[in-house]
């Protein structure tokens, strides 16, 4: 684990709807994260604090954005890591607004009598190590800030917290379960903290799988056909880019827009709900 403080003096202070406020973001170096990162800058945000995986995040993040974020290099699986990551947040900027849980790996739609015992069982454990815990060790890190400063958190869920087939058996259970961590944590730290989600479907990002099934060097985006097919299965009818999930986030961590929302999460995704066919009349 290390910190990048970095030095770049740029000091973009455009007023936006986050203006002055502090955010830490896990998973922040690639896809919807990173872009989450770049909106709330846009947003007037002092500054974002970036927990990543790779000293190649670390460096691109650096490279990008300067001293207006401050990268921690870690494992969302650790507590040590997410209070690193928390800590020196609130040392750079002076306190902490918005938790944003993002990390994640998908299961490469593993489904449950393909995979060996030995796989599933490793498998269970290193995809909810990161999708779950990974977000109950952020907030456990960050609660005592947010309460201070009356912030909240956001969490990236996906269209499989609540439908089946975004995924095999543990990446949709995985997301489920961030459904209750959502509704429990909002009721736990309430009145203090909100806590809501957002909820993407299928993305362009470079979205990994676990290493306990060897796909932890392949990405999401990189599956033949998957854009197609993800326009295909949805109204909408279009794949998402990272960037256009970032306005809900900033709603939800917007005082000012969202004062009286908590244990809310948004779809967005292509309207996934609404799949089927319509008649033509
Ligand atoms: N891309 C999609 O189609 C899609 C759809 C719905 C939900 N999501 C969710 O969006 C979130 C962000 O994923 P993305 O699609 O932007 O992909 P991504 O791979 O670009 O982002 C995930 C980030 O998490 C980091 N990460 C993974 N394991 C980590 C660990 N143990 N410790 C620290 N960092 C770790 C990765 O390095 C990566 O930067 C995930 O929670 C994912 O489940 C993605």
């Amino acid at each position: 684990m290390n910190t990048n403080t970095g030095t770049n003096t740029d000091t973009n202070t455009a007023r936006g709807w986050l203006t002055d406020d502090v955010a830490l973001v896990t998973g922040g170096g690639s896809g919807i994260g990173r872009a989450v990162v770049k909106r709330f800058l846009a947003e007037g945000a002092r500054g974002v604090g970036v927990l990543v995986r790779s000293a190649e995040h670390v460096a691109s993040l650096q490279q990008e954005f300067g001293d207006r974020v401050v990268v921690v290099c870690g494992d969302v699986r650790s507590p040590q890591d997410n209070a690193a990551a928390v800590d020196a947040t609130v040392e750079r900027f002076g306190k902490l607004d918005t938790l944003v849980g993002n990390a994640g790996v998908w299961d490469f739609f593993a489904r449950l009598e393909k995979l060996s015992l030995e796989q599933l069982s490793e498998s269970f454990d290193e995809i909810f190590a990161i999708n779950v815990k990974g977000y109950v060790l952020a907030a456990r890190a960050a609660a005592p800030h947010l309460r201070a400063s009356h912030g909240s958190m956001i969490f990236t869920l996906s269209n499989a917290a609540f439908y089946p087939g975004g995924g095999g058996p543990l990446y949709v259970a995985s997301k489920h379960a961030g459904v209750g961590l959502v509704k429990q944590l909002a009721y736990e730290l309430a009145p203090d903290v909100r806590v809501n989600a957002v909820a993407p479907g299928g993305t362009a990002t470079p979205l990994r799988g676990p290493a306990s099934l060897g796909k932890q060097e392949q990405r999401l985006s990189e599956l033949p056909g998957f854009e197609a097919s993800v326009a295909n299965s949805m109204p909408l009818r279009f794949m998402a880019q990272p960037e256009d999930h970032t306005g809900h986030y900033v709603l939800l961590a917007s005082r000012a827009n969202s004062r009286a929302t908590t244990a809310s999460i948004v779809h967005s995704d292509g309207g996934w709900e609404i799949r089927g066919f319509a008649r033509n009349t």
